[in-house]
């Protein structure tokens, strides 16, 4: 085993896991590393292994316990406040997840395509009409996700500034505090508008929440409060990154995008290859509750683990020739979305959001380039969800 490195790492190139995670990626499938408190703990890094280990009912998803890992300062601020579904285990979190489950159906998020489908007219109908040039993640990328979420919860997406703030400090800071004065204000923007909504009810998920409670008693408004901030952060931020890093990656990969343009009917191959290729929720966290034999090592009861999701995906025993984008690779399942009971609850939603956004981006602006060189666009630390901080293009 390696000398443990420090875990998250920034990534030097948007679109590659940290080139610091050599080390580890030699020593799959496990690792020890070392995070910013100095806690050292294990790094899952191969396929296999990611698969097993998170099938794995010994390793817990519960926050409230004190051997916990945080990856950050600022997680650690909130480690403890109540995250419906990803920070509990069953038997609450089957329970919780039994509730949303029909709503994020293949079923449903089809019939959600001609509403996500005009979202994504209309915000390119207004970016050409002040064009030829546009800052993407705040003209494209994060509407898209952010309306649609909106429309599905029946939140009001005009108190979308508000949010996506709280979202960002929530995930990014900049300092420790801020992520909890983000959870505290997105607590009181849903207390409030779980009252007003008992008042006056609309036709979202979060009103046919609001409607069971009535009926059975459950969830209290605390788990409804929760669920609410999960799916709102979930629901905007990871699929925005996507689109930000997903459009910077192909105007890197000009042969690939020729490809895609010539025949579109290989996007949602597309779109999973580069769920693979940018593995953008980038370190599950668990903690062992037993010890557990694997590899040759023992997990000890109360060690943290990590899964590098971006090292997982690019395991060349899984995937050969990993550091490629090629969507004509074997199908393999990649674990963008995770795997096991918390494998992603958006993730029909999220293909869909792609698909769309992506196809019709790249249709109606054949021209599309980025507007400088690509070392001088900026992008997100490593110990956030990985995307663009800013997208400047022109056509
Ligand atoms: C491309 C976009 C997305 C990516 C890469 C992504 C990634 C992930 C990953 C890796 C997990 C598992 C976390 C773990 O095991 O610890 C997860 C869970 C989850 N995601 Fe997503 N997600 C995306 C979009 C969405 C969307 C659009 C929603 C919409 C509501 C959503 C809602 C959730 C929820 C609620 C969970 C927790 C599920 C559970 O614990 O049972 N995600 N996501």
């Amino acid at each position: 085993m390696t000398e443990s490195i420090a875990f998250p790492q920034d990534r030097t190139c948007p679109y590659h896991p940290p080139t610091g995670y050599a080390p580890i990626q030699e020593s799959r499938p496990l690792a020890r590393v070392s995070l910013y408190d100095g806690r050292k703990v294990w790094a899952v890094t191969g396929h296999h292994m990611a698969r097993t280990l998170l099938t794995e009912p010994r390793l817990s998803s519960e926050r409230d316990n004190d051997a916990f890992p945080s990856p950050t300062e600022r997680f650690a601020k909130v480690r403890k406040r109540k995250i419906a579904l990803l920070g509990v285990d069953d038997p609450l979190h089957n329970a919780q997840r039994r509730m949303l489950i029909p709503s994020f159906s293949v079923k449903r998020i089809a019939a959600l395509r001609p509403r996500i489908q005009d979202t994504v007219d209309r915000l390119l109908d207004a970016m050409t009409e002040a064009g030829p040039s546009a800052e993407l993640v705040e003209a494209f990328a994060l509407p898209v996700p952010s309306m649609v979420i909106c429309a599905l919860l029946g939140v009001p997406y005009a108190d979308h500034d508000f949010f996506e703030e709280q979202s960002r400090r929530l995930l990014r800071g900049p300092l420790p505090e801020d992520t909890q004065k983000a959870r505290d204000a997105l607590d009181a923007y849903f207390y409030a508008l779980i009252d007003s909504k008992r008042k006056a009810p609309g036709d979202g998920l979060l009103d046919e929440l609001i409607a069971r409670q009535a009926e059975e008693g459950g969830p209290d408004d605390e788990e409804l409060v929760s669920l609410a901030t999960i799916l709102l952060v979930a629901g905007h931020e990871t699929t925005a990154n996507m689109i930000s890093l997903g459009t910077f990656t192909l105007l890197n990969h000009p042969e690939q995008l020729a490809e895609l343009r010539a025949d579109d009917s290989l996007m949602p191959a597309a779109v999973e290859e580069l769920l693979r290729f940018l593995s953008i929720a980038e370190g599950l966290l668990r903690v062992a509750t037993a010890d557990i034999e694997v590899a040759g090592n023992t997990i000890r009861a109360g060690d943290g683990v990590v899964f590098s999701t971006s090292l997982i995906n690019r395991d060349e025993r899984a995937y050969p020739e990993a550091g490629e984008l090629d969507w004509h690779r074997p199908v393999r399942h990649h674990l963008a979305f995770g795997f096991g009971v918390h494998q992603c609850l958006g993730q029909n939603l999220a293909r869909t959001e792609l698909d769309i956004a992506l196809r019709s981006l790249f249709a109606r602006l054949p021209g599309l380039r980025l507007a400088c060189p690509p070392e001088e666009i900026p992008f997100k630390p490593g110990d956030t969800i990985q995307g663009m901080l800013e997208l400047p293009v022109t056509w």
